[in-house]
């Protein structure tokens, strides 16, 4: 199988890469990734220097000829576009980047694969279309969309566009929902790194407004197992929830951090909340599990183990992710918060 990853370079591209290529030696994957600040070729240079079946390619999901001419090769079995951005405190700075890449670009990759015959589409979307969540009940695949960043609004409008691209064209198209990833390479202006590293430094721990909000946390090879059951196993035209059986509040998470790490409670500042924070997610997985075999195999307390593990023995890895222009963004978005 030759597959079209798009987003590679990022957080759960690189992790599904690596997965994928040492799972199935019989696949080939081209990653197509426009590099951003999120997107770190680095991650997967072992590969792009001694494994055949990789082929790194610098570009945006955004360009038509590109893409084109990456799906008419005629081995081409399918495609799975992780690319997004993808944070949602920088989708209220600034949301339009977010419906360049996560709107226009998605639905440039579903034209493109529609144009040329592409015979399998996954298309990576989040729990974060459903909105929010009061203190009871689970997110299902009929649960309506009503997504509350812009962030979430730009996935959601993607799932619509593959739903149509489904319903209009016929396209074989399965779209994946998951919840919290979290484990090696997540870059670190999502929770989980972001506390790591201001603890190993005694800084000031951020926890917006009174740290209950609740996310659904799971181990990120869980979720490329799930993406993997979709791409192979998935009804075209549907969408399957994923998640990891771990709500956990952001207090409780920031704690167990610093237990881990041996650092003190006194770290724990809590700041401006979130505009529009949704409160509480989690996922009924069970069409995935009935439909797919998917279960989640880490639990939270373990999966954190190793994923602090895994920073710890990446220090340089951090270093390189944390750009000028990184930092530029996290001091103002904190200065406008404390
Ligand atoms: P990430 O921000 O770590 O990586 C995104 C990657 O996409 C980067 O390598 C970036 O360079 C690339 N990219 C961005 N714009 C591009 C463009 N126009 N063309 C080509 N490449 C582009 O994101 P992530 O956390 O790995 O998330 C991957 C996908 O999974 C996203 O679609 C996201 O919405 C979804 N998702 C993430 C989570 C999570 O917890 N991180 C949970 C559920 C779903
Ligand atoms: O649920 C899936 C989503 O998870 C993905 O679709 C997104 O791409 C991914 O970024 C993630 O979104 P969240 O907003 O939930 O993740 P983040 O790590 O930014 O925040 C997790 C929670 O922690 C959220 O309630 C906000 C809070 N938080 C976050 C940061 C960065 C803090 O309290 N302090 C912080 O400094």
């Amino acid at each position: 199988m030759k597959i079209l990853v798009t987003g590679g370079c990022g957080f759960i591209g690189t992790n599904f890469i690596r997965m994928m290529l040492a799972k199935h030696p019989d696949w080939k994957i081209v990653n197509l990734d426009k590099l951003t600040y999120a997107g770190n070729r680095l991650n997967l240079m072992d590969l792009e220097e001694n494994e055949p079946r990789y082929e790194f390619v610098q570009g945006d999901i955004c360009d038509r000829e590109l893409v084109t001419s990456l799906m008419e090769d005629g081995h081409l079995d399918a495609v799975v576009n992780f690319a997004a951005e993808s944070h949602v405190d920088r989708s209220i700075n600034d949301p339009t980047p977010f419906v360049t890449t996560n709107i226009q670009g998605a639905q440039n990759l579903m034209e493109c694969a529609r144009q040329t015959g592409i015979s399998r589409f996954v298309h990576v979307s989040t729990d974060e279309v459903y909105g929010t969540l009061g203190p009871d009940g689970k997110f299902t695949e009929s649960t309506p969309l009503a997504p509350n960043s812009p962030y979430s609004a730009s996935k959601a409008s993607a799932d619509m566009m593959a739903r149509a691209y489904f319903e209009t064209y016929g396209m074989p198209m399965v779209v994946t929902r998951c919840s919290n990833n979290y484990g090696p390479y997540q870059f670190p202006e999502k929770l989980i790194p972001l506390i790591y590293l201001n603890a190993k430094a005694d800084k000031a721990l951020p926890v917006y407004g009174d740290g209950m909000n609740v996310r659904d946390w799971i181990w990120v090879e869980d979720h490329c197992l799930g993406v993997e059951l979709s791409l192979l196993k998935g009804r075209d035209g549907k969408a399957y929830n994923f998640g990891g059986d771990a709500e956990e509040t952001n207090i409780d998470v920031v704690r167990t951090i610093l237990a881990v790490l041996g650092k003190p409670e006194s770290l724990i500042t809590y700041v401006k909340d979130r505009p529009g924070h949704d409160r509480r997610y989690a996922m009924d997985y069970s069409l995935a599990a009935e439909e797919l075999g998917f279960a989640p195999t880490l639990g939270f307390r373990e999966g954190l183990e190793k994923t602090i593990a895994w920073y710890e023995a990446n220090t340089e890895w951090l270093e390189t992710v944390q750009s000028g222009a990184y930092r530029n963004f996290m001091d103002e978005w904190y200065k406008e918060r404390s």
